[in-house]
């Protein structure tokens, strides 16, 4: 089944929050934000602004009746600032004007004086000053410090990777309208409405029933709009309170950028301890964590990191820490992946400086190390029903990995200026929410009178096809064609206190709420069914939008059985709820067993650099991916190919720069470059993994937004690889994105 937005997408006629008819007398909010990083604001001059025809009013921290706080996880961050910013771009002010234009117009009005004070913007000297969000996590597995000891070899290493911009096509925006009695309706571009709900009610000072968060669909999330959706629709409700007329916002995609945080860059050093036989025996890594001037969502996506340090492998003694430093950027936040990927690189960059060390082909430690059933993950989990190893021999065998080493062998020995390079790069993924207690979600299902059927859940639809999803769940639990299931807006009057759409347990979690609810409904119509048709209703099953008396069809449709129910007062409506069985952890020992299963896959990823100009292309990657038994491969191989190319753009092209002043120079599209046509790989195969897949998934179709972002991580070693045989004197470095100017670099370097 295709996507069901797609239609409205090619034909421009989806709605997003900007597309919304506007009620008459609706204005229009900017924030004005820090020119500095740090410092003390000293006097800020808004009188030319206020006198601007057309400037309604001018909101501080003064105007707010609440909590001036919107920190989610740790109360760390003030809506607008009051007597210091941390970060450029740092939200001081909102206009609030009749247009845009004048809202903008206004903002280049006000002047500020800032005391500065030192800008910090790496971790690694956060952590030198003792700038902490936190206190440090660390996982322990066995005994580090005696394994080193009895170890063949020992290497050290560090390793950076830098941030990465969201670029969600539909900037962040809301549109805030006053309701009866004080209530305040928001259209937001969240994947959090309950967060959104929840944090407006607090700034405002009011109970969250008084907010109505309603999302109709993201233009792209991707873990932006997790946490960092809120702040804009806290604005404009603050706006709407105070002057009861509709407030709309939408950040330019300048703005965005410069106020916005992106993927945590990491600092990390390693140590890694191998036997004879090249089976990893130690591993200790300190991650630093650039955190940005607030907590954000840095604690969960550090977790995270330390959950996946050991990637795909069995390491019988771990010590990993993180520290999540602050720093004076915005505050990074959830990026695909939750600092997964970050923990995934050193591990891969570690293996990589092993096998450079000891003059072997890094796939043959990869592959030594493999997690095997049984195995104990560092954060205590038993591994089971593991496929990495199966989806690394499929990888070999399917893609005939010794034929495609050959090839590049004969082309490197034929070419000087163009040389090839290689990697395999397995992924081991779990899925769950890391705490524990956000894994649950609900389903409103009602079957309307004539038979037609409305769904409201927790999900939010932001590109990656959820909502088909809980659409195909419906259609066939009830029997009935897709026609007849319409997918509602995701809204809190409907589906409260939910979790965002994230850990790509989404489809997870929401489905199962479906299918229960389904479930339940189907049942209640079974028992009027069997009356109608004086049957025992073991007899009755629904398909097709008939009902079948063992089997067989009858002349009973869906419509008439709907009919009856009314009747007969038989409820039509039916609200259920999901929570994932059998995940726990225990943060105070930091074991436990996190994580309702877990995705693997490998690929397998070729290159080609010009080494005349340091460029390069990906030729193809080749992944075999373990989707269970995908419900839907077309939407899922989708996932696999644009989280791939996420990957690759995080490890290849895409470069976050800041200066030392805090200044975000990559500022738009013209410097900051993802991949595009051209840079993507030009050839992608993706075969599914055979597997019987887990119960734990919905219909055990798994999970799949995330992990293939991780497959990207190939490309770096792939990069590596080629220049390696250009230059055999190339010394290793784990320095991403690996940009062409570091591949020429690498390539002419003694
Ligand atoms: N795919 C599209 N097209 N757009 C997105 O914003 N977000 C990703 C992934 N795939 C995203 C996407 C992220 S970060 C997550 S966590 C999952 O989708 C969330 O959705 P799921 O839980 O339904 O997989
Ligand atoms: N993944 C993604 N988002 C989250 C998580 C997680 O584990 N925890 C809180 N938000
Ligand atoms: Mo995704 S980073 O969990 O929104």
């Amino acid at each position: 089944m295709k996507n069901i937005d797609s239609f409205g997408h090619v034909r421009g006629e989806s709605l997003f929050v900007d597309d919304i008819n506007t009620n008459h007398g609706t204005l229009y909010g900017l924030a004005f934000d820090s020119p500095k990083a740090h410092g003390i604001i000293k006097n800020v001059d808004y009188s030319k602004a206020k006198n601007l025809n057309g400037v309604i009013k001018i909101f501080t921290y003064k105007d707010i009746l609440g909590e001036n706080q919107i920190g989610g996880i740790i109360p760390d961050e003030p809506l607008w600032a009051e007597n210091e910013v941390h970060f450029i771009g740092q939200p001081i002010a909102f206009i609030v004007a009749e247009s845009e234009a004048i809202a903008k117009k206004a903002r280049a009005l006000i002047t500020i004086k800032i005391e500065e004070k030192p800008v910090i913007t790496t971790a690694k000297e956060a952590k030198e000053k003792g700038e902490f969000i936190n206190a440090p996590r660390s996982f322990k597995l066995g005994d580090t410090t005696t394994s080193f000891k009895n170890c063949e070899y020992v290497i050290e290493g560090e390793t950076f990777s830098n941030g990465q911009e969201h670029l969600y096509l539909e900037t962040q925006g809301c549109y805030a309208i006053p309701m009866e009695n004080g209530n305040i309706k928001i259209t937001s571009s969240t994947q959090g409405p309950t967060s959104v709900q929840k944090t407006v009610a607090k700034v405002l000072g009011i109970a969250m029933h008084k907010i109505e968060v309603d999302v109709i669909r993201l233009g792209g999330g991707f873990g932006g709009k997790e946490d960092q959706a809120t702040p804009w629709a806290v604005m404009a409700a603050v706006a709407v309170q105070y002057l009861k007329k509709p407030v709309k916002y939408i950040l330019s995609r300048q703005d965005d950028l410069r106020m916005t945080g992106k993927r945590h860059p990491y600092e990390s050093t390693f140590k890694i301890g191998i036997s004879k036989d090249l089976k990893i025996q130690a591993y200790e890594v300190e991650f630093l964590q650039n955190s940005g001037a607030a907590a954000d969502l840095s604690p969960a996506i550090a977790e995270r990191t330390l959950f996946h340090a050991t990637n795909s492998y069995f390491i019988p003694n771990v010590t990993t820490t993180v520290h999540s430093c602050r720093t004076n950027l915005p505050p990074n936040t959830a990026f695909r992946g939750f600092g997964g990927p970050q923990g995934m690189f050193v591990i891969e960059a570690a293996i990589a400086q092993v096998a450079e060390k000891l003059g072997i082909d890094k796939k043959i430690i990869q592959e030594v190390n493999l997690l095997h059933e049984n195995d104990e993950f560092s954060y205590g989990q038993i591994a089971t029903q593991v496929e990495i190893k199966n989806s690394w021999t499929s990888a070999k065998n399917k893609f005939n990995l010794d034929k495609l080493e050959s090839e590049i062998t004969h082309f490197n020995n034929s070419n000087t200026q163009f040389k090839k390079g290689i990697s395999l790069m397995p992924i081991t993924f779990g899925i769950s929410f890391t705490n524990t207690p956000m894994n649950h979600a609900r389903a409103l299902v009602h079957i309307y009178q004539d038979g037609s059927v409305g769904i409201s859940t927790g999900a939010v639809e932001m590109g990656q096809s959820v909502n088909t999803k809980m659409l195909q769940i419906a259609s066939q639990t009830l029997g009935i064609a897709s026609s007849k299931v319409k997918l509602e807006t995701t809204n809190t009057t409907r589906v409260a206190n939910t979790s965002p759409t994230a850990a790509s347990a989404t489809a997870d979690l929401n489905g199962k709420a479906v299918l229960q609810a389904c479930n339940t409904l189907i049942e209640r119509l079974t028992n009027v069914a069997a009356t109608m048709l004086s049957i025992d209703k073991s007899a009755v099953s629904f398909k097709n939008e008939t009902v079948f008396i063992n089997g067989e069809k009858s002349n009973l449709n869906w419509e008439k059985v709907v009919e009856q129910a009314m009747l007969e007062r038989v409820s039509l409506t039916e609200n259920a709820h999901y929570t994932t069985p059998i995940i726990h952890f225990d943060k105070t020992k930091e074991k436990g067993h996190p994580f309702a299963y877990h995705v693997y896959g490998t690929a397998i990823t070729i290159v080609t650099l010009d080494c005349l100009r340091g460029t390069y292309e990906t030729d193809a990657v080749k992944i075999i991916h373990d989707f269970g038994n995908s419900m839907n491969i077309g939407i899922d191989k989708g996932q696999v190919e644009g989280g791939l190319v996420q990957g690759i753009g995080w490890m290849t092209l895409e470069e976050i720069s800041y200066n030392n002043e805090g200044k975000l120079l990559s500022n738009a599209l013209s410097t900051y470059k993802v991949p595009d046509v051209f840079s993507a790989p030009k050839s992608i195969e993706i075969i599914p993994l055979e597997t019987t897949g887990t119960k734990m998934a919905i219909l055990k179709s798994k999970a799949v937004g995330e992990p293939p972002l991780m497959y990207g991580i190939g490309a770096y070693f792939a990069i590596q690889n080629a220049i390696k045989k250009f230059n055999p004197n190339y010394n290793l470095k784990f320095n991403a994105p690996f940009t062409p100017e570091k591949v020429l670099i690498g390539l002419y370097e003694k």
